[in-house]
């Protein structure tokens, strides 16, 4: 079975149980908590999946959706061998985790017997939701621990014990306010994640695609720098400034094409949202390794442009500049997209401006 199967299999799985958890009609819970998620204000002072209605939207539609985002997002750093060193049995540690999404993502694509998870969340109905699904999908492989903590209180209150592999931090660091005002709150956060990894470990952050959230990524990228010993992976070709930070007109985001499972496509078209792309902005760092320059570009847009000649691609070089390359020039690439890793045929750098 392919991981793109086990998703839709557990997608499904998780629909069922969402609609299993609250009485209120699933489209207007959906429709209701995501007008929350575009007011950020007005939740961020509370737990808000104090109740069951929004527990039960967010298992119904968010949850799918940001598990299938980050499965095809490690899918992705896994194929540009950005992984390379996390081991056989991971202990992979998700901050921030909800119904467990991050780690739910990480066991349908990598599906490693012997693989620990730890979570950490502020709702502590949440997590057990979580945990009770977790548990019944993996019944006999999975070691799980879930506790719920405050990310903005002392680490010592909620870090884990042993040291992670892996650090995914999930669609959380918005919550802890504008970007620029929270910045502060951020890096003292990020700072103490470092204590959590191993030698080679990696710490992921994913953010929603829109221009806030991802704009905020890459200010916290350009001041943090990855603190005292993490380097930047994925998806910068260099450490120097973002081009795409707040001021840019543009921002940089990932997405992903996926063939829903049906109850989640026909909730999407009950609600009359996109079911397509997914997208995410996201950044990859690695504790204590001497990372070379990437080579290569990092396309940043989708193609522009009319069919034929004149169609191109914005891309990021390895100097983090903003560069157009022609479509024609992606030869070996045979449909070049947006958040894809690109050589140029030669596998030097490119040049192209
Ligand atoms: C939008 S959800 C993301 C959940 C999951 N990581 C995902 O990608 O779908 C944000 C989660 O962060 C949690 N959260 C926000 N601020 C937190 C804090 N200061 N401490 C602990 N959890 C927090 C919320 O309870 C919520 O479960």
């Amino acid at each position: 079975m392919t991981w793109q199967n086990k998703l839709s299999t557990l997608i499904t799985d998780l629909y069922d149980y969402a609609a299993s958890q609250s009485s209120d009609p699933l489209v207007a819970s959906v429709q209701e908590l995501s007008h929350g998620f575009n007011d950020l204000r007005r939740f961020r002072r509370d737990d808000y999946f104090s109740q069951a209605w929004a527990r039960s939207a967010y298992l119904g539609y968010f949850a799918p959706k940001n598990i299938a985002r980050l499965a095809f997002l490690l899918d992705l750093l896994e194929r540009e061998g950005h992984l390379a060193d996390l081991p056989q049995q991971p202990h992979v540690v998700d901050l921030g985790a909800g119904p467990l999404v991050g780690s739910l993502a990480f066991h349908t694509r990598f599906a490693q017997p012997g693989t620990r998870f730890f979570a950490v969340d502020q709702s502590r109905q949440m997590l057990k939701l979580g945990r009770d699904f977790f548990n019944a999908q993996f019944p006999s492989e999975a070691q799980l621990k879930t506790i719920s903590g405050n990310l903005k209180a002392p680490a010592k209150n909620w870090g884990p014990r042993e040291p992670a592999d892996l650090i995914l931090v999930a669609n959380v660091l918005n919550e802890f306010g504008e970007p620029r005002r929270s910045l502060k709150a951020r890096e003292v956060f990020l700072d103490q994640l470092r204590r959590f990894l191993k030698p080679q470990g990696y710490l992921l952050l994913v953010e929603p695609a829109q221009r806030v959230a991802s704009q905020g990524l890459s200010l916290l990228r350009d001041s943090w720098r990855g603190g005292k010993d993490l380097h930047l992976l994925a998806p910068c070709m260099a450490l120097e400034t973002c081009p795409m930070g707040p001021r840019a007109p543009t921002w940089c985001h990932t997405s992903f094409q996926w063939r829903h499972p049906a109850k989640l496509f026909q909730l999407i078209q009950k609600l009359g949202f996109q079911a397509n792309p997914l997208s995410l902005s996201y950044s990859l760092w690695q504790r204590n390794s001497k990372v070379p320059r990437n080579k290569g570009v990092r396309l940043v847009s989708d193609v522009m442009g009319q069919k034929g000649a004149s169609q191109q691609l914005m891309a990021c070089d390895h100097k983090n500049e903003l560069i157009r390359i022609p479509m024609k020039k992606f030869i070996d690439l045979p449909s070049p997209a947006r958040g894809q890793w690109a050589l140029s045929l030669d596998t030097k750098q490119w040049a192209i401006k």
